[in-house]
């Protein structure tokens, strides 16, 4: 049967060889026999005691209790000090080394092997619950990432969904231009027919046909920054991001019949000077700025406007009369920037309120993934800090975001 092995530290020999011969009747066997400190810590290297039993006062510069201090480093052994001194600066020193047992000489045989069978028990328990902690915290690691993978996954789903979405407003934002562009060159060709294609006439359709070239070649563009990931969290104004967005809808719904409109509610709000030719929707100042990552929270409140254009359409269908509108509408609110979306799309039933945000949870059969919400809340909650949640209001849902607003 294997003994157990112990390391002797002292430095007189009778002692010493008392010792031994107690713990060979108590059944272990002597690893070795050591007077100084330095052997100590070498042997306990180099053998691997299963526990050491060791004099404080030692012969030679440094004592026992360096030379467990120095054991407790490199080594996971028990240690029992074996001493004649009750110092208590002694004892507090000895205790840095958290010791298994503190052993006053002379002492009963009984009493040494009770301190060693409860040090190697002690000793053995807490090596299995750091093998369990050790477990543990793998399993989480593991879970960890399979739900990370699973975020991931989300993600790349949702972008495709909303890919679907953005081709459709590419789609819609090229037909008139395209239709612009044929009507410049057929009309080349009747001034070609009837002698009028002249080189003022040249330049002005070339400079006509560049500008909707142009017009084309920005939407694609924005429309590449949107799905770009944002690199890191940094500061971003909230009264552009949205703009950015609706801007890239705002045909689109409208051709749905579906106004949208941004509205900035703090107190110190004035309208920013805007374009209406150009801006389909104008800004106000001084804008509101939080940190958090800026196209992600793009894609969040495109996936809350077209939620609300999908509520009102199908009460369209229905031919029920009235204006589809979708309101953003900004303030603040100590330290918080609160963006609130309401539509009249007719709400939400009251027992899928608290499913909304599941992921996977749609009511749109094959036309929706039931992931937008989800993929939502994901962003605005774990990687913004933020709040995100839904309730009905008077005529339709009213999404409301809170974020932190950087000063
Ligand atoms: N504005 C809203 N009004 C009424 N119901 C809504 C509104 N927004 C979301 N919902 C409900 O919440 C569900 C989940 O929305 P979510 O955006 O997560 O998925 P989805 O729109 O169904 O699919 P997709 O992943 O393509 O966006 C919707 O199917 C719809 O039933
Ligand atoms: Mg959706």
């Amino acid at each position: 049967m294997y003994k157990k092995t112990v390391l002797i530290v002292e430095d007189e020999f009778i002692i010493a060889n008392m010792i031994k011969m107690a713990l060979k009747e108590m059944g272990f066997s002597t690893a070795a026999i050591v007077s100084t400190a330095s052997q100590a810590v070498e042997h306990a290297k180099a053998d691997k005691p299963d526990i050491i039993l060791m004099d404080i006062s030692l012969a030679g510069p440094i004592d026992g209790i360096e030379a467990a201090r120095q054991i407790h480093d490199c080594c996971d052994i028990p240690l029992i000090f074996l001493t004649s001194h009750v110092d208590d600066a002694l004892i507090e020193r000895a205790k840095l080394t958290e010791p298994f047992g503190y052993l006053l000489k002379p002492f009963q045989e009984k009493d040494l092997q009770t301190h060693i069978e409860m040090a190697l028990y002690r000793h053995e328990t807490q090596t299995k619950l750091r093998e369990l902690n050790r477990t543990l915290e793998n399993r989480v690691k593991e879970e960890l990432e399979v739900s990370r993978q699973k975020d991931l996954l989300l993600i790349q789903q949702s972008k495709m969904a909303t890919m679907g979405e953005m081709l459709g407003a590419i789609a819609h934002q090229w037909r008139q231009p395209l239709n612009a562009v044929a009507l410049y060159v057929q009309d080349a060709r009747d001034a070609y027919e009837s002698g009028e294609l002249d080189a003022a006439y040249m330049a002005d359709m070339v400079t006509s046909v560049l500008e909707q070239v142009n017009f084309m070649s920005n939407t694609i563009n924005d429309f590449m920054n949107f799905f770009k990931p944002s690199k890191k969290r940094s500061p971003f104004n909230v009264n552009t991001a949205i703009k950015e967005v609706i801007s890239l809808v705002y045909d689109l719904f409208k051709k749905a019949d579906i106004t949208i409109t941004l509205t900035c509610a703090y107190p110190e709000a004035v309208p920013k000077p805007c374009n209406d030719q150009i801006d389909q929707i104008c800004v106000c100042e001084p804008e509101l700025e939080v940190n958090g990552y800026k196209n992600e929270f793009k894609q969040v409140i495109l996936n809350i406007l077209c939620n609300a254009r999908d509520a009102i359409a199908p009460n369209k269908e229905k031919g029920i009369k009235s204006e589809g509108k979708v309101a953003v509408v900004l303030s603040r609110i100590v330290g918080k920037v609160k963006i609130e979306i309401t539509d009249n799309g007719g709400g939400i039933p009251a027992e899928l309120m608290g499913r909304l945000f599941q992921p996977y949870f749609t009511t749109k059969g094959a036309d929706g993934t039931g992931i937008g919400l989800h993929m939502s809340k994901i962003i605005i909650e774990n990687n913004m800090s933020g709040k995100l949640y839904a309730a009905n209001g008077e005529k339709g849902s009213i999404f409301t975001i809170e974020l932190d607003e950087n000063v």
